[in-house]
């Protein structure tokens, strides 16, 4: 049988990732791995344990010493850090303020490339994240880079807040954006960079399943 496409999804925090990533790999009935979900889970335990988040030879010792699960359940994805689920948890601003500081190190990112790779070796998979059109898939069939002004992005999570009843502060979310995309993209080891085979789509004024639609259309042609 002919190995299925692997699908790799990067760009900024809140441009819409794993949004379409999951409606698409349903669609084509491949597994989604929401690569942001590892480091966010590492960045819970470490806190969790009080580990220094400035040395890296003790977050990535924390790491080899941790199992991180991806699973399929009826409300979407669940995460599973050492058999506990955290799938909420690893969304709270405290993790997500953090996660930058601890995914800049080399170690950290050797073992979570390492993993990744392994997630996707059999092909029917869509991936997203930042670096796995350069770094974790160089040789998917697809490659897509998603973009959305940093307003049109403060304003999607801030909806998302909203929605969910959670406090939301606009300004502030769109300082925590900024300042998170300045670490992710300007950190030495595999930073979040557009592959030079990615098609871009700027979403900023699309909706969802216009997204959808623009990649599936690809992802059929890369199929046949
Ligand atoms: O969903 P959101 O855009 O807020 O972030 P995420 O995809 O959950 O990723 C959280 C953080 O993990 C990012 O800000 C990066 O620091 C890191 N990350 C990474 O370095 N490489 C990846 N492949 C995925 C995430
Ligand atoms: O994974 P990433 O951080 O890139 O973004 P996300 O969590 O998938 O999406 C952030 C929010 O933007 C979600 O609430 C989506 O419903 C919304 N949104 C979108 O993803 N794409 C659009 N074209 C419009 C809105």
């Amino acid at each position: 049988m002919k190995k299925k496409i692997r699908i790799a999804i990067d760009g900024p925090a809140a441009a819409g990732k794993s949004t379409v990533a999951k409606i698409i790999a349903e669609n084509l009935s491949f597994i989604y791995i929401d690569t942001g979900a590892m480091y966010r889970s590492l960045t819970y335990k470490a806190l969790q344990k009080q580990v220094d988040l400035q040395d890296e030879d003790a977050l990535a010792d924390l790491l080899y010493n941790t199992t991180i699960e991806l699973k399929p359940g009826s409300e979407g994805q669940i995460v599973l850090v050492d058999g506990q689920n955290v799938t909420s948890l690893i969304r709270e601003s405290n993790v997500t303020n953090s996660v930058s500081q601890v995914s800049k190190y080399r170690l950290v990112r050797e073992e979570m490339v390492r993993r990744q790779k392994v997630l996707a070796k059999d092909g029917g998979v869509v991936m997203d994240g930042r670096d796995i059109g350069t770094q974790v898939i160089p040789d998917a069939e697809l490659k897509i880079f998603l973009l959305a002004s940093v307003e049109e992005r403060a304003e999607r999570r801030h909806s998302e807040n909203l929605a969910k009843g959670y406090p939301s502060e606009l300004e502030q979310l769109k300082l925590e954006i900024e300042q998170r995309d300045k670490l992710d993209s300007e950190r030495e080891v595999s930073p979040l960079r557009k592959a030079e085979d990615a098609v871009t789509i700027d979403t900023t004024s699309l909706s969802i399943m216009d997204v959808v639609d623009k990649i599936m259309t690809l992802a059929l042609e890369r199929k046949e």
